[in-house]
């Protein structure tokens, strides 16, 4: 069998099946499947992928494979891999798979290094650990890697500050800024299966809570739009006036954490900054508030101060600890103030991520032919490659739309036209 550290290698037949549940879902990444089988694009390349180890990530990986690339794989995440996943690509896919759910922060860098140990010429990050592991700690392997791939916001706004400083080794395409991947996976992928996760973990109604999403960027514009779909009183916490505007003009209550945190029910981050919901916020709150995260980094909740301010701590249900305070007030906080889409959910569905990871797939085969034309910065992904992607999700979706006539076009390109 390749090399592996996964939890039960037993799990593979549970995990091949809900592999194949996902593949059904996913038309778009079928589709270059198909492609990249006859092309093989990726012949020769070898590829180290640090994604979530979901269903979805599963199908990602047969494609790359099926383009000719060898690939490895390690969990970006402690707490979001699918263990029979895992056994399913290591025992039925040949494919080296380091990731195990629940895995301590040392045992999560060493994937990291076994994962590297490939000696990879392409990298695909969820987070940037990859990138930054390999300039802080593997810089004999950089010579190798040709370009990487990044899927997330929080990983695109670490690459960009390394390029800022000049430190960045490799060109990098940031799968996260297509319009197909956050439009829909940002905003409707997060916003169903936060819910999802925090419906899987606490079983509570939504209906009547006051849900106070901090943040309102693609993702939290997905939550909060989801949370009053069931009801809930949502309240909008920002720090930048043109977001919170236009949550306001959305039809939220938007105010100050610290006035969120008096009237809140239930918390969700989804900021990408650290201590958004602080020592300050868990003095103030209400007994019985839900505190969660769905951010990229556990970072966002200032779970430190909670722990050392609690009087009383224990795990109430799976993926939900409860902290008491001096004032006999509880705080529950869910998966570990880990992204809870992830933790106590399976992330999000299938036909969501089925484009963003078409944009991991193609963007990887643009990658290889045109490498050496790239410097060592951040690059948008190809308008091409979005615009395909939307036509075949349309496609699939059996949508048609129309086309320009002659006379729109040539209107479109004129200037000496008015009323
Ligand atoms: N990120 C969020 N949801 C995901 C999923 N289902 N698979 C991989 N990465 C994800």
């Amino acid at each position: 069998m390749v090399k592996h550290d996964v939890k039960d290698i037993g799990l593979a037949g549970q995990g091949k099946l809900r592999i194949e549940w996902a593949e059904m879902e996913m038309p778009v990444l079928r589709s270059i499947k198909e492609q990249f089988s006859k092309g093989k694009p990726l012949k020769g390349m070898r590829m180290a992928a640090c994604l979530h180890v979901t269903t979805e990530t599963a199908n990602l990986m047969e494609t790359l494979k099926a383009g000719g690339a060898e690939v490895a794989l390690c969990a970006s995440n402690p707490l979001s891999t699918q263990d029979d996943v895992a056994a399913s690509l290591v025992k039925n896919s040949d494919i080296p798979v380091f990731a195990i759910k629940g895995e301590d922060n040392d045992t999560y860098y060493k994937h990291i290094m076994d994962l590297l140990s490939f000696a990879p010429h392409l990298t695909m990050d969820d987070g940037a650990d990859v990138v930054s592991v390999l300039h802080k700690e593997r810089q004999d392997l950089l010579s190798n890697v040709i370009a990487g791939t990044e899927e997330t916001t929080t990983g695109v706004i670490r690459l960009r500050a390394m390029a800022e400083k000049g430190v960045l080794r490799y060109p990098i395409i940031a799968v996260n800024d297509a319009l197909t991947k956050h439009l829909f996976d940002n905003r409707y992928g997060t916003g169903q299966s936060t819910m999802d996760g925090i419906l899987r973990a606490t079983n509570r109604l939504i209906a009547g809570a006051v849900f106070v999403v901090c943040g309102y960027g693609w993702c939290g514009r997905g939550v909060a739009m989801r949370a009053r779909g069931m009801g809930a009183r949502v309240v909008v916490t920002e720090i930048n006036p043109l977001k919170a505007l236009e949550a306001t003009m959305d039809g939220y209550d938007v105010m100050p954490v610290m006035d969120a945190a008096k009237i809140g029910n239930i918390f969700v981050t989804v900021t990408g900054n650290i201590n958004v919901i602080s020592e300050k916020c868990f003095g103030v709150m209400n007994d019985g508030a839900i505190v969660c995260n769905s951010g990229h980094f556990n970072a966002e909740i200032e779970l430190k101060a909670l722990t050392e301010m609690a009087v009383g701590r224990r795990e109430i249900r799976p993926f939900v600890e409860e902290f008491t305070l001096p004032n006999k007030r509880r705080i529950y906080v869910l998966g570990e103030g880990r992204l809870i889409n992830l933790a106590s959910a399976e992330g999000h569905p299938s036909s969501v991520m089925d484009m963003s990871f078409a944009n991991q797939a193609l963007c990887s085969a643009y990658a290889v032919t045109k490498h050496e034309g790239l410097k060592n910065t951040v690059y948008s992904v190809p308008e091409e490659i979005d615009r395909e992607i939307a036509k075949l999700k349309l496609k699939s979706m059996g949508i048609k739309i129309d086309k320009l006539t002659k006379a729109q076009s040539d209107y479109l390109k004129s200037w000496e036209m008015g009323t």
